[in-house]
């Protein structure tokens, strides 16, 4: 659901983040850990396989987010229709896929588990709001 059908509960400029039929989206957030040696490695891997996730039932996109700080965690936003679609895609073929280590339709070699750590984030969307810079 794009942020622009959802209705407006709050004042203005305030709006609350509950879609037309009532569901709310739910974020889920995989925070990987990227030792700076390792570059941009990470994002040229997902930039692969972006679309990998994209018919999942209930998956409502992705943005990854690099740190531009010291930081060395990268960010997996991804966002859900509801929790049960989530847990689906999490044991379906098409994670598997997006996570997998085979060969490249170029028959270059496979790229190599990168040993990376990662840890699961839940959020809601509790407020959001529309700069009038967005252009919307
Ligand atoms: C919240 C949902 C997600 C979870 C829980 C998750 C889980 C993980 C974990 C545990 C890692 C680090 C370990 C590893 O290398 O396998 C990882 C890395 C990675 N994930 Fe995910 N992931 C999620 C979403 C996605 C999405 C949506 C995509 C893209 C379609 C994706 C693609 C990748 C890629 C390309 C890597 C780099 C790892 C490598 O090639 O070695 N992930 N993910």
């Amino acid at each position: 659901m794009p942020p622009l059908a959802r209705r407006s509960l709050g004042g203005v400029g305030w709006r609350v983040p509950i879609s037309n039929d009532g569901t709310m989206t739910i974020i889920k957030i995989n925070a990987i850990t990227v030792p700076k040696e390792m570059g941009d490695e990470v994002g040229h891997r997902f930039a692969a396989r972006a679309g990998a996730v994209d018919d999942a039932p209930g998956f409502e996109g992705f943005e990854l987010l690099k740190p531009e700080d010291d930081r060395t965690q990268w960010l997996v936003v991804t966002r859900w229709a509801d929790e049960a679609s989530f847990e689906a895609w999490r044991g379906s073929e098409s994670a598997a896929n997006a996570h997998a280590h085979g060969g490249t339709p170029h028959g270059e070699a496979p790229p190599r588990p990168m040993g990376l750590t990662a840890e699961l984030w839940s959020y809601s969307v509790a407020v959001t709001s529309t700069g009038k810079g967005s252009g919307v």
